[in-house]
């Protein structure tokens, strides 16, 4: 008896001992450790799942079949487009922050699974990976909440949230003050609304090896590529985009910046292909480097608006490629756009270098471009993890010690909260996509819809927190300065009373 269930435990134990996180955490995401060297666990419910992710406590967290959140339904006004609607390929607005302009019709009864805006919370010191690509989150994203830190997420697929629904929820949110997490050979496809979204404070990522299947049949440019990619509107944010491969998309692929914020952005070696829209768009404060990414099919590489951003590096020639060895120690990678991919400016302001001198800790290298496209559409995502031991950072990017992170978390620190600032809502529309576009003015006030739900009863809501709505539970007095504006049955915001003129001017602009 006594061998029989030491040799069961043995079994359990190596069974164990082979989910384990792949490769190492680099780029902006040097020195994450996750769950660290937690005993790895697989939940046994969706509700142990939830409790395990929310708490702070070291995790490693097994996801080893797909969570099927969906099937809930809920119906709530809003509207359509009519330069877009849903009969032609479109999405539906839920409630009406996107829903002022004359672009507009009111429908009174959209259905909506309900699971959707309410995403799983996640705290610090988690592992959270995939047992054989088997890890799927269907119907409800993850939300790092704010200040949680030292996050992985590693090979789970984010699926089917409200992909027709605009409002319907993100796949992965970023709260603000994540300091520390790696997101790494993901995928994510049919979302309602942003596939990626960092936003208040700066959070230090890493996103790589990740797949951004933008194939649907409801996409907000109605041409079946889905426009909400990513977007990372925090002050302080510092992003890693690493050997991503963005596909069918049409916009904010990414977005970085917003005016009146900064943030430190490096993307290399990502495969952009088959994109009726934009992959890059910018704004005042965004200082990034742009290297040895490739762009086949991309209508649209980077906006007129992120063109226009005098803080971006992107490596058209040889000789862009060499100047960046007097900043940062190395020759960039020069980029490749082909020609089906339209126009890709030099943009050759040697200020983003300087500001990388400090940061090369954090660069990655980057290989050639002609490598690329093989590379990451045999790497990227969950089916390929582990697949190519050149990913994951094993790279000599990847070595930086612990004592680096604590320099940058400091920096990160220091920065001041994004959402007491009018930069997010205040977005520019992208000149040729105005239907997406007309729906950011109100960014940070939705985006907040999906949170909030910590704050306790009797304290007081921040700007942009939520303060009511049916089934709102939180605190409902709002801090000095702002005040609770309903926005819908379901949510109601602490809002400025500055903001809610500049709100009140973007919705009567037309
Ligand atoms: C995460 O783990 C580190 C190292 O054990 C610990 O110092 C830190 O307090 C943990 N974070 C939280 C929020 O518990
Ligand atoms: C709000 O609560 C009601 C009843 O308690 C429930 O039927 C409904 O689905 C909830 N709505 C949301 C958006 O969670």
């Amino acid at each position: 008896m006594l061998l029989q269930s030491a040799s069961i435990l043995l079994a359990a134990a190596s069974a164990v001992s082979a989910q384990a996180v792949v490769g190492t955490a680099y780029g902006f995401a040097t020195g994450v450790t996750g769950g660290g060297d937690a005993v790895a666990a697989t939940p046994s419910s969706a509700e142990e799942l939830a409790e395990w992710l929310s708490d702070d406590t070291a995790r490693v967290i097994v996801i080893d079949q797909e969570y099927d959140f969906t099937g809930t339904t809920g119906t709530d006004s809003g509207c359509d487009r009519i330069s877009c609607s849903v009969s032609g390929g479109g999405q539906y607005y839920l409630g009406d922050i996107s829903c002022g302009s004359s672009d507009n019709t009111a429908v009174s009864s959209i259905s909506y699974d309900t699971a959707g805006p309410s995403p799983l919370a996640v705290g610090s010191n988690k592992s959270i990976i995939s047992s054989n690509g088997q890890g799927v989150l269907k119907g409800k994203g993850l939300s790092l909440q704010s200040d949680a830190s030292n996050v992985i997420i590693q090979g789970i697929e984010f699926t089917n949230i409200n992909p027709g629904i605009v409002w319907g929820g993100d796949a992965l949110d970023f709260q603000g003050g994540n300091d520390g997490v790696w997101v790494d050979h993901c995928k994510f496809s049919l979302i309602g609304r942003q596939f990626v979204v960092s936003h208040y404070t700066g959070s230090r990522l890493t996103l790589s090896n990740n797949e951004f299947d933008g194939v649907t049949t409801t996409s907000a440019s109605c041409n079946n590529n889905h426009y909400w990619t990513m977007m990372f509107i925090a002050d302080g944010d510092q992003v890693t985009l690493d050997r991503n491969y963005f596909h069918d998309v049409s916009g904010r692929a990414p977005k970085l910046g917003a005016d009146g914020v900064s943030g430190n952005f490096q993307a290399s070696n990502n495969y952009f292909s088959n994109m009726d829209g934009h992959a890059f768009d910018a704004y005042d404060g965004a200082i990034a480097i742009l290297e040895g990414n490739v762009f086949e099919s991309v209508t649209t590489p980077i906006t007129e608006q992120g063109a226009s951003v005098s803080t971006i590096f992107n490596v058209v020639d040889d000789a862009a490629a060499s100047s960046c060895e007097s900043y940062i120690g190395r020759a960039c990678a020069v980029n490749s756009v082909d020609s089906g991919s339209g126009d890709w400016p030099a943009l050759s302001d040697t200020s983003a270098l300087s500001s990388f001198s400090s940061l090369t800790d954090y660069l990655v290298e980057p290989i050639a471009a002609s490598e690329v496209a093989s590379l990451v559409s045999s790497n990227a995502g969950p089916a390929n993890l582990g697949s190519d031991s050149t990913s994951g950072g094993t790279d000599a990017s990847a070595t930086t010690p612990a004592a680096v992170v604590e320099t940058t978390a400091a920096a990160v620190v220091e920065t001041p909260v994004a959402e007491t600032t009018a930069a997010a809502v205040v977005e520019t529309p992208v000149a040729q996509e105005e239907a997406p576009a007309a729906a950011t003015t109100t960014e940070a006030a939705a985006a907040a819809t999906e949170t909030a739900s910590e704050s306790a009863s009797g304290e007081e809501v921040q700007q942009w927190g939520q303060c009511g709505g049916s089934n709102w539970t939180g605190a409902t007095t709002c801090a000095a300065g702002t005040s609770c504006v309903a926005y819908n049955d379901w949510y109601s915001q602490c809002v400025s009373s500055a903001e809610r003129r500049m709100k009140r001017a973007l919705r009567h602009r037309h």
